[in-house]
């Protein structure tokens, strides 16, 4: 598969409004648009309004979904309540796993809605570290996998995302080596490869990505991008994760 890169920024809990605003007109004027290259971030709910249609190089998503259309579920967000604000949307990250308690049930329900309201959604799977250090890290996604990405429609596969996110190298600092990124990496790639042949599905690296150390995760053969958080939140440091990216499409 020729290369191509998503990098995305996962802002979490930070940023208002005019915070985020900001940032994207301040990001857009670092780089140039490239061939192969998408550039997105993925601010609150409360800051999307904000960066809607501010500059074409910088796409937008959210971070979370419900899965119903509309109806008595107070302080949920709907994919019909959103799909005019973004064009992507986070599904099954971990922090929504651990911390609010989403099965892999919740988490396909949230996919398939996505794909219905026209969204692109960004399935996130990742081990803890018991499951690494106990040898269960190619069951744990595979599971995530099958069960996350349960009833896709063979024309969705098109607008589907997978992002590898190793727990414990979330907001840590400790990044999978590109070589560990890689071995999931490939694996992944080959399951999808034998449910939807011919994808052209991204996968990305999640887990402590910083400037000094993406050139070398996104020169590996099955990565395609990038989703950072802590690097994200600052316009110098995903710039410079950018160019990474920049300089490898032109290598
Ligand atoms: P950090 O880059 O801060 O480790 O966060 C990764 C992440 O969770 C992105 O979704």
């Amino acid at each position: 598969m020729r290369k191509e890169y998503l990098i995305a920024g996962n802002w979490k809990m930070f940023k208002t409004g005019a915070e985020s605003r900001e940032f994207v007109q301040a990001l857009a004027r670092d780089f140039t648009a490239a061939p192969g290259l998408t550039v997105a971030v993925f601010p609150p709910y409360t800051a999307l309004e904000a960066v809607r249609g501010l500059d074409p190089k910088v796409r937008i998503g959210a971070q979370n979904l419900f899965y119903k259309e509309n109806g008595a579920f107070t302080g949920e967000i709907s994919p019909l309540m959103l799909r005019d604000l973004a064009e992507y949307v986070l599904v099954g990250h971990s922090e929504r796993r651990q911390i609010f308690h989403e099965s892999d049930e919740d988490v396909n329900l949230k996919l398939l809605a996505a794909l219905q309201f026209g969204l692109k959604p960004v399935f996130c799977v990742g081990e803890t570290l018991s499951e690494r250090e106990s040898g269960r890290t190619m069951d744990r996604i595979q599971g995530q996998l099958d069960k996350g990405l349960a009833g896709v429609n063979e024309e969705d596969w098109a607008r589907i995302t997978v992002a590898y996110e190793p727990i414990w190298a979330i907001g840590t600092g400790r990044n999978a080596t590109p070589g560990q990124a890689q071995d999931v990496h490939h694996a992944i790639r080959s399951w999808l490869n034998e449910k939807a042949p011919g994808n052209r599905v991204k996968v990305l690296y999640g887990g402590s990505v910083k400037p000094d150390n993406s050139l070398e995760l996104l020169a590996q053969e099955d990565i395609f991008g990038v989703l950072v958080g802590g690097a994200s939140l600052k316009v110098e440091s995903f710039s410079a994760i950018i160019h990474s990216g920049l300089t490898l499409l032109n290598a």
